[in-house]
């Protein structure tokens, strides 16, 4: 695959505060609402606590849909024609979730409409101002301050010269994008979160992810940090936020294979991306050892190499340091990212940061890098979306290749990481054909698990676990990391209280809360650990524990068994995906939906 994305500037690195799908269309196409539905629709795992959309009428009148809660099967009258409309995807910070408070937002005449990612700090005090000069606001929101501050200067300057002045104004990291009546132009603006425009044939497209243009242009242009965009449907100029001058801005030809990511048949995204795992393991160990064994020589020739990455990405990590330590006998250092740069001071110029990240957008692990970078320590990521903004700010990169995930809950992302850990700890090991031979035994393991027989036992014990409140899952070595992706999977998706441990840390504290009946989870694989959790499970047991065993040999003294081959090194996968099914199963037998779980979002742009 050719990549062709830019390398970010360093300096223009921005931290974003979002979390927002945005939208916008302009050009010949009379059905411009439709088509920023779709877009949004494309977009919805970046929030989807409410949604809108405005679009120009050719009376020059702006219209205005709102809602709370998912697009889902939504479709919009198509009782007027639009050329020109913009949208967005809420996950709120200031003001409730209501459809006040929901995005765009209008000035006094409805004159201008108006979307922003981020948290406008100083909005107060413009808004004040803004009151007593006379505007009327009609939500909670910072955001209504910028739509009121633009009509402000709007009365005497042009729209990019006052959305220059308006912006220049905001303290914090923000996005913005207004639709003009008069004009019929967009003007957007951003030192925080990614915006993408894209120039298809007389339309223009702006959003905040690349893969919802795709599917109209690929002729795409990354806006850096402090820059202004005005676009209609024929021109497009750039101009820096910081003095107004004109910058050359050149459109990239974007040759990404973007697999539309359906669901087919099957009723959640969740299950369809478990299932993806097959095809897309299978694809690393048959045609990534370029790849890897580029990797491998960054790794062992760096002095000192430090695994960061957040939620799901840092288990994986702390998964990386065992996998490293026992296949390639070397040591790698691991932090959450939120953490490390805590921790940077002993970084030199020599040293590997390797974030791990599906999205490539997520803030902690950016600020971590930026830190790092600092340190003028080398930036390297193992990440899944092209084009992402750690992608493009890291010196080296390896695409995950796992194609787009589209439940918020993390699956196949997961263990592609683990797959490349895996390989290239065996490249490190001179070994990386034993290392495929291994990663194939999952791969086949795969189709047992995925069989319906299989599945209906899996089904049985949630039945049987489904009303609990708490579970417990314990694993040792790299089942550790699993252990707590496992319950991070379940929490996420049916909001049980998982909590993962250490097998041997149960008994400083945790055995405390096991009582009759409690469900546990052990992983109990063929390797050198499986006498010593077999210990924790009896001493759970005793204090009347449920326990639920996941591994290659049945005993005893489990209540249920989940039985899965011994794919020596490569057990990891198997087993994890026996834990992301048990999430998915959990979720659907509570009622929820596992793709859209409350309060979370995919791409987690909040500090
Ligand atoms: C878990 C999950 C999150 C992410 C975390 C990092 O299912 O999705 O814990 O793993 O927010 O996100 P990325 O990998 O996009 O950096």
């Amino acid at each position: 695959m050719k990549i062709t994305a830019p390398i970010l500037n360093i300096n223009n690195l921005s931290l974003s505060h979002i979390m927002c799908g945005i939208f916008g269309y302009i050009g010949n196409k009379t059905n411009a609402q439709n088509i920023v539905l779709d877009g949004l629709r494309s977009l919805e795992y970046r929030g989807y606590d409410s949604w809108g959309i405005a679009s120009l009428l050719n009376s020059g009148k702006i219209t205005v849909t709102k809602n709370t809660g998912k697009i889902g099967n939504i479709k919009l009258e198509s009782t007027f024609n639009s050329n020109q409309a913009l949208g967005h995807t809420r996950w709120a910070t200031h003001g409730g979730v209501t459809v006040r408070n929901a995005h765009p937002h209008l000035d006094c005449k409805h004159n201008l409409a108006l979307i922003h990612n981020g948290i406008i700090e100083n909005y107060e005090s413009l808004k004040k101002k803004l009151i007593k000069d006379g505007h009327v606001f009609r939500s909670e929101t910072d955001s209504e301050t910028a739509v009121h501050l633009i009509e402000e200067y709007l009365k005497t300057d042009s729209l990019e010269n006052a959305v220059f002045k308006a912006f220049n104004q905001f303290e914090g990291l923000n996005a913005i994008i207004v639709l003009d009546a008069s004009s019929r132009s967009f003007a957007a603006a951003k030192n925080g979160s990614p915006l993408v425009i894209g120039q298809g044939n007389g339309e223009n497209f702006l959003a905040s992810d690349a893969h919802a243009i795709l599917p109209y242009t690929n002729k795409i242009y990354f806006m850096d940090d402090s820059e202004l965009v005005t676009i209609n449907n024929k021109a497009i100029r750039v101009v820096k936020l910081k003095d107004k001058s004109v910058k050359k801005h050149k459109f990239q030809i974007i040759n990404w294979k973007i697999k539309k990511a359906e669901k087919g048949s099957l009723p959640h995204f969740m299950l369809k991306e478990i299932y993806d795992q097959k095809e897309v393991l299978d694809y690393i160990n048959r045609h990534q050892s370029e790849d890897i064994i580029k990797y491998a020589r960054l790794i062992s020739e760096s002095f000192g190499s430090y695994l960061v990455g957040c939620g799901s990405a840092a288990y994986a990590c702390l998964a990386g340091t065992y996998i490293f330590s026992r296949i390639a006998k070397k040591h790698i250092n691991f932090s959450v990212a939120s953490e490390f740069g805590y921790l940077v001071d002993f970084l030199t110029p020599k040293s590997l940061v390797i974030g791990l990240s599906q999205s490539g957008e997520t803030i902690d692990l950016l600020d971590a890098l930026k830190k790092a970078k600092e340190k003028k320590a080398v930036i390297s990521s193992m990440v899944n979306v092209l084009g992402s903004t750690l992608y493009r700010y890291s010196d080296h990169k390896l695409l995950l290749n796992a194609g787009l995930e589209r439940a918020v809950v993390s699956t196949k992302a997961f263990t592609a990481k683990l797959a490349y850990l895996l390989l290239i700890a065996f490249q490190i090991s001179g070994r990386l054909r034993q290392g495929k031979k291994e990663l194939s035994l999952a791969i086949k393991e795969l189709d047992a698990i995925f069989n319906a027989e299989f599945l209906s036992g899996l089904k049985n014990i949630v039945n049987r676990i489904y009303n609990k409140e708490h579970l417990y899952i314990i694993g040792r070595g790299v089942s550790y990391p699993i252990a707590l992706e496992t319950a991070m999977k379940i929490k996420e998706a049916s909001y049980i209280h998982a909590e993962g441990f250490a097998g041997g840390e149960l008994k400083h504290g945790v055995i405390a809360l096991i009582e009759k009946g409690t469900p546990c989870i052990a992983f109990v694989p063929n390797d050198e650990t499986y006498f010593d959790t077999l210990s924790g499970v009896m001493e759970i047991k005793a204090r009347g524990g449920y326990m639920i065993g996941i591994g290659y040999k049945n005993n005893n003294v489990f209540d249920e068994f989940i039985n899965t081959q011994d794919c020596k090194s490569a057990s990891v996968i198997p087993n994890v995906i026996i834990g992301q099914l048990l999430g998915y199963y959990l979720s659907v037998r509570r009622g929820l939906d596992p793709d859209k779980p409350r309060n979370l979002a995919k791409s987690v742009t909040v500090k």
